[in-house]
């Protein structure tokens, strides 16, 4: 069973900004999302860029988790009116994610089907 779906998109320089705002921003924002695993990793890293690019990811693939665990409050809600006959539709999974000006949506669909592809 699907249980849920979940994304999220992250511009890596607004990231470097905040990463680098003030002296201890990095090491703040890493000790909030990492853990102690990721942590050790991290610290024996020395390259910016790498740096932001490497708490991204783990930020956004935990951010997407939780849109996948914790839909409980504004999931989004993508109704399909209309169907093929040969395609039979048991659930709509959707997550959507913003920052500046981008967006992006992500849609899973259960069912069966008939219909060979
Ligand atoms: C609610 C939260 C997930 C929103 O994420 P965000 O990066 O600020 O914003 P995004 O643009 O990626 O996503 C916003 C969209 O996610 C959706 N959304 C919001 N809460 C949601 C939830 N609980 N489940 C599924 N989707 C959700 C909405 O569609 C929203 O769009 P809208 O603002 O147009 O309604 C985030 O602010 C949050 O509270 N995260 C939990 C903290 C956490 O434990 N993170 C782990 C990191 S270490």
């Amino acid at each position: 069973m699907i249980l849920g779906i979940g994304i999220d998109i992250i511009h890596l320089p607004r990231i470097k900004d905040l990463l680098t705002r003030k002296p201890t921003s990095l090491l703040q924002f890493s000790k909030r999302i990492l853990s102690d695993r990721e942590l050790k990793e991290f610290n024996e890293r020395d390259e910016l860029d790498n740096n932001v690019k490497f708490l991204a990811v783990r930020w956004t693939l935990k951010e997407a988790a939780y849109k996948a665990l914790f839909p409980y409050h504004r999931k989004p809600q993508l109704i399909i009116h209309e169907q093929k006959q040969e395609i039979n539709i048991s659930n709509v999974h959707s997550s959507v994610s913003h920052d500046g000006e981008y967006v992006i949506s992500q849609v899973l669909i259960e069912g069966t089907t008939n219909k060979k592809f």
